[in-house]
């Protein structure tokens, strides 16, 4: 089964044919919301929104770890993750989507793990390479088949927010070699991969970010929103390409 986690901008998802919605409980708290069960181009999906159906949950008070458990709980075995990003590679400009291959998380505080004191033996997971690279690919045939243009790669370098970064926040995050910035990558990966779920995620560049291209001085809240609404409508195709695809 195929889980679409919706960010900022994506909080239903049109073309899904809703079947049902169902509040799921996990030893973890509460989901953002109900599990929107659907057939998008005839494929059953599970639609989850990150922030709430009424995006009132900023990036760091998600409950990621009750939003995989409950994924998870409902035999999901692939997630597809939609987020916005701040450009800071000079080839991601707003407007353009992105498949990132690797992330830097700077966040902090947030639940980072289901592994508990004295439940079970300490493990290491390995997360050298992030995403599922089975399932980035199905995104990027999915990006190649509906005409997008996208950057392949990169890497997502994951805040806290909810404030935006400065100037040099941004240069030392682009010293470290990260291409572009968000605050919502992380734990999210990480937890679906402790619970062996094919995660990717799809980023939509809504600005350059801080300091770089005309976010020179500022950024403009208009003009991300505006970014937002005209990018969102093409990621929605995307993923109903995703969603004709066979799943590896
Ligand atoms: N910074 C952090 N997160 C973001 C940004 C940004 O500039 N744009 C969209 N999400």
């Amino acid at each position: 089964m195929l889980a679409i986690i919706g960010g900022s901008g994506l909080t239903q998802l049109p073309g899904l044919s809703i079947r049902r919605r169902e509040v799921v409980r996990t030893p973890y708290g509460q989901p953002s919301g109900a599990l929107t069960f659907g057939e998008l181009d005839g494929r059953s999906v599970i639609f989850l929104a990150r922030h709430g159906y009424g995006h009132t949950i900023p990036p760091h008070l998600v409950n990621y770890r009750a939003n995989i458990w409950a994924l998870h709980s409902q035999k999901v075995t692939h997630v597809v993750a939609v987020g916005t990003v701040g450009g800071i590679h000079p080839e991601l400009r707003p407007g353009r989507l992105v498949v990132p291959d690797q992330i830097i998380d700077y966040s902090h505080g947030r639940e980072t793990t289901f592994a508990e004191y004295g439940h079970q033996p300490v493990t290491h997971v390995d997360f050298t390479w992030p995403y599922c690279e089975a399932t980035r690919q199905c995104c990027l045939r999915a990006l190649n088949a509906v005409g997008e243009d996208f950057m392949s790669g990169g890497v997502y370098g994951c805040v806290q927010g909810p404030r935006l970064e400065t100037k040099a926040e941004i240069d030392r995050m682009a010293k470290d070699g990260a291409d572009m910035v968000g605050m919502t990558g992380m734990p999210e990966a990480y937890l679906a991969r402790e619970l062996g779920l094919c995660y990717a995620a799809i980023g939509a560049s809504v600005n350059w970010a801080a300091g770089r291209g005309d976010s020179e001085s500022a950024i403009s809240g208009p003009g991300v929103d505006a970014a937002m609404q005209q990018i969102m409508g093409r990621v929605r195709t995307v993923l109903a390409a995703i969603a004709c695809m066979d799943l590896a």
